[in-house]
């Protein structure tokens, strides 16, 4: 893990939040090659969700009205379990104090459950900070983050934060229907960004106080869920193989203990670098949203299909999953250290379609005007079609490889002496260094087929 996160420093893929006022807890900031792989992760998300037929999109606002968040139980029900060490006064998550000593304690088990739980263990359960064995009750504390709204006094209105896009889609999923394009089974796809207050904000990427989410809700007939929960999860499980996840790294995970109107939930789990943990969660939801959306704003949410005249609440199919976890889990899965030419190097084996630039181009050597010349003149020609191509005449050549190896590059296209003979370049593959000579004129076609 540290290594990823040293690379992420030095590739510029990723910052620490308010780095040089000695950083802020939780928080990332993306640089330029980490909004590119970010965008392409973002990208392949949305490919594949509109795969399916009936797929509508929104960006619904991150300032709502306080009852969207009532009526979906946030306000008085979405927390985490703490604890404070009576020593050191440090706050820690209970449920992962006992995963330390190989205790499961869900953290959505009640308050009265967890202190149960906690009590039995106490003896045995450390400060990680201190070393004490001097824990106070175990307190559940709500994740929403809060803001005010409002200039004037009389007009300020404490507000929540969105803790997940998927209430942006219910409050949408009338207005969506309104529209006359869609009918029952049909899904709402969002990507955005959300905010949780988290006790222990850990582990990089992995637990952050803002962060994005993709979600879709698919809104299906009852007696349906249960099948489209199962073609989801498969679909969901098929997905990662295309973004180049190793299958080894994946298993699913069966929640066990399931609010009481969930009707299923499963996780699909990741081998992240500290264990097997979750990247996204499938949960067959019911009519629950929707009914309570119903009792707070008043509005039907039923359903009539225009064919039988059937009236009915759809159920809900969920899937919900971290763009930065992913993020975090397709550079784990890529990282790999080799050695080429007798040095050792980082390399990230990035799909080639996932990775942020696709084509690095260079000249043999910086300092001869005609090299540099004919390089951007290539530079020029592989702009025109392919998308992210680099040019690249910093250090040396060997500088140069290491450099795109650790961004993972999958390309670098080198002109040399022989090019300005008879307009042909090397072509070196990330993954094996070996070099191909290839005609200019070619050479577009060549590497679009490679990354395609
Ligand atoms: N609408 C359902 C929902 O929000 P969740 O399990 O709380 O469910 C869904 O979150 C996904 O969001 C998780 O599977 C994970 O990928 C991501 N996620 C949750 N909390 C996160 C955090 N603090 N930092 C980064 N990603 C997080």
């Amino acid at each position: 893990m540290e290594k990823i996160v040293s690379l992420c420093k030095r590739r510029g893929f990723v910052f620490p939040g308010s780095e040089i006022y000695g950083g802020f807890a939780g928080t990332y900031d993306y640089g330029h090659y980490g909004v590119l792989l970010k965008n392409n992760l973002q990208e392949a998300w949305t490919k594949s969700i509109r795969e399916e037929d009936n797929v509508a999109l929104i960006d619904s606002s991150i300032f709502s009205s306080r009852q969207v968040w009532e009526a979906s139980g946030h306000a008085s029900g979405f927390s985490d379990p703490l604890v404070i060490c009576k020593n050191c006064h440090t706050k820690h998550r209970a449920d992962h104090l006992l995963e330390t000593i190989g205790v499961k304690a869900d953290e959505k088990l009640s308050e009265k459950e967890l202190n149960k739980i906690f009590d039995a263990h106490r003896k045995e359960l450390k400060c990680p900070v201190c070393d004490k064995k001097d824990f106070g009750s175990v307190q559940a504390k709500n994740l929403m983050a809060t803001s005010t709204l409002g200039k004037f006094e009389e007009e300020e209105q404490d507000l929540f934060l969105r803790a997940e896009t998927a209430q942006g889609i219910y409050i949408n999923y009338k207005n969506i229907l309104d529209t006359g394009t869609f009918s029952i089974p049909f899904g709402i796809a969002q990507v955005g960004k959300v905010f949780r207050n988290e006790i222990s904000p850990r582990q990089f990427l992995f637990r952050m106080r803002e962060f994005e989410q993709m979600e879709i809700q698919y809104f299906v007939r009852p007696q349906d869920a249960s099948a489209e929960y199962e073609r989801w999860r498969n679909k969901r499980m098929a997905y990662y193989e295309t973004i180049g996840i190793k299958k080894e790294n994946l298993r699913w995970q069966q929640h066990e203990n399931l609010v009481f109107y969930a009707k299923d939930a499963w996780d699909i789990q990741y081998k992240f670098p500290f264990g097997w943990n979750e990247l996204e969660g499938l949960h067959n939801r019911g009519g629950y949203d929707l009914t309570q959306h119903q009792k707070f704003s008043g509005v039907d949410m039923s359903y009539t299909d225009e064919d039988t005249g059937e009236k009915f609440t759809p159920h809900v199919i969920e899937s919900s999953v971290g763009l930065d976890r992913t993020f975090l889990m397709v550079l784990s899965d890529a990282y790999d250290e080799d050695e080429m030419g007798g040095e050792k190097r980082v390399v990230l084996r990035l799909a080639k379609h996932i990775a942020p630039i696709k084509v690095g181009v260079f000249p043999l050597l910086r300092n001869k005007p005609q090299l540099v010349d004919k390089t951007r003149e290539v530079f020029q020609v592989l702009k025109r079609d392919l998308r992210n191509v680099i040019f690249d005449d910093h250090g040396n050549i060997g500088k140069r490889y290491r450099r795109q190896d650790e961004i993972g590059t999958p390309f670098c296209v080198t002109v040399d002496f022989d090019t300005l003979a008879d307009d042909t370049v090397t072509v070196r593959d990330r993954d094996s260094g070996e070099q191909e000579r290839i005609k200019i004129s070619e050479l577009t076609k060549y590497l679009k087929e490679k990354i395609q």
